[in-house]
């Protein structure tokens, strides 16, 4: 049995990861009540195996509170489900359809921040770019990119809540109602109708897995531009060469992403006995993959706890997961991550750390900084 706490994997998971991997790369955790897999080849290999190890078990909260959607399906009903929104999320796609009006909704967040001279980038531009982002690519035109951050935050705080123990609550389900009855909606035209059409799911479906989209869109994308905000302005001479070719970005994008997974463990449960780097799990139990283990796992990355943008094999990592839940929001991610920097870069002349400690990244499951306090000339600065 191991001893690594829940607190410590709140406040310094990698420390407690790094010593599970040597130890024992398939821990038992008493205080998360199921196995932690720390390396990157066994984590791959739980991910990739969803016969072995499936998330279509009843303790998955999500569902719980949601109804069953493409994060908690396998198999044939899984990719049924997935495919309704498969091709929208396309690279292609979502370039096409989606790059203008986020450099748009960037640029004129940046000139409206520009005058201050300072800001919380967290809330000023992560959340916000996420949200809006979201209800554009879902066509959910009858709703505010606030009302959705209701939703989404009611949601999480329900998810949360059932993963402690608790029964759904009233405003958990009232939130999944509202948002179903906007899915409903825009189920009449549109990319939600074809997206419909194409996996004949009714409208109870469609709005588990919008439900999905959003909780995936909004935490994580939130969380990740804010952590990769966070490492740039700790690192002023990077950004003046970032500033200089903004080709860097890509590689400085890669390895936020990898150095500080904004979603840190993702639950399987094993449907069979089955032997896991020497331990013997017994069908029914809770097998956690840890993608902050899997990213710093020495055998893939060469000075795992170095920031190194120069490294040679920045997109090994696990963040966007593997196999069939592989993450449907890559390329939107990155793009909103990419652009938002390079806007920020040329928008705010001087943009540096506010005063004071860096903010430091916390959170279980989902990790990000609380705020990232940023200052720049600001009488001067205004956006072409
Ligand atoms: C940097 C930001 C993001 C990160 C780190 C991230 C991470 C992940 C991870 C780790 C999974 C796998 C979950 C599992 O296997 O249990 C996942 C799945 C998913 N993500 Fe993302 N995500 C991000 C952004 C997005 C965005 C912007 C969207 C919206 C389009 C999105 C939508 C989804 C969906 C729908 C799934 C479920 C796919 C399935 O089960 O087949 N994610 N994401």
């Amino acid at each position: 049995m191991s001893s690594v706490s829940f607190d410590q994997l709140v406040a310094d998971p990698h420390r407690a990861l790094a010593a599970l991997r040597e130890a024992t790369p398939v821990a038992w955790l008493e205080d998360l009540g199921g196995w932690m897999v720390t390396t990157h080849e066994l984590c791959a290999r739980v991910l990739t195996d969803a016969e072995t190890f499936t998330v279509d078990d009843e303790r998955f909260s999500t569902r719980r509170v949601v109804g069953s959607s493409m994060l908690s399906l396998d198999g044939p009903a899984h990719a049924l489900h997935r495919s309704a929104f498969a091709p929208d999320f396309r690279r292609r796609h979502v370039h096409d359809r989606l790059e203008d009006p986020l450099g748009e909704l960037l640029a004129s967040l940046a000139t409206r921040l520009a005058p201050l001279g300072e800001v919380d980038l967290r809330s000023a531009v992560a959340l916000p770019t996420a949200a809006e982002m979201m209800q554009r690519a879902l066509g959910l035109d009858g709703v505010s990119a606030e009302r959705l951050i209701e939703w989404n935050t009611a949601l999480i705080s329900a998810i949360d809540g059932v993963t402690e123990g608790g029964d759904v609550p009233s405003y958990g389900t009232d939130a999944f109602e509202r948002l179903k009855g906007a899915v409903g909606e825009a189920m009449g035209d549109g990319a939600m109708r074809d997206a419909a059409e194409r996996a004949g799911l009714p409208v109870e479906g469609m709005a588990s897995n919008v439900a999905v989209l959003l909780i995936g869109g909004i935490v994580t994308s939130e969380g990740a531009m804010s952590i990769a905000f966070r490492h740039l302005l700790d690192r002023p001479a990077l950004m003046g060469e970032i500033r200089q070719d903004s080709k860097l970005v890509d590689r400085f994008l890669e390895e936020s992403l990898r150095y500080e997974p904004a979603a840190a463990f993702l639950d399987r449960y094993a449907t069979r006995d089955v032997v896991l780097g020497n331990q013997s799990i017994t069908a029914g139990d809770l097998v956690r993959v840890s993608i902050a283990g899997a990213n710093r796992d020495p055998l893939v990355f060469e000075q795992p706890n170095l920031f190194d943008v120069s490294r040679a094999n920045p997109s090994d990592h696990l963040t966007f997961a593997r196999g069939p839940h592989t993450c449907l929001g890559i390329h939107l991610a990155k793009l909103e991550i990419r652009t938002a920097i390079l806007v920020l870069l040329r928008a705010l002349p001087g943009l540096s750390a506010a005063p004071g400690p860096s903010p430091s990244v916390g959170g279980l499951i989902f990790r990000a900084p609380d705020q990232v306090p940023a200052i720049w000339a600001g009488d001067s600065a205004t956006l072409s």
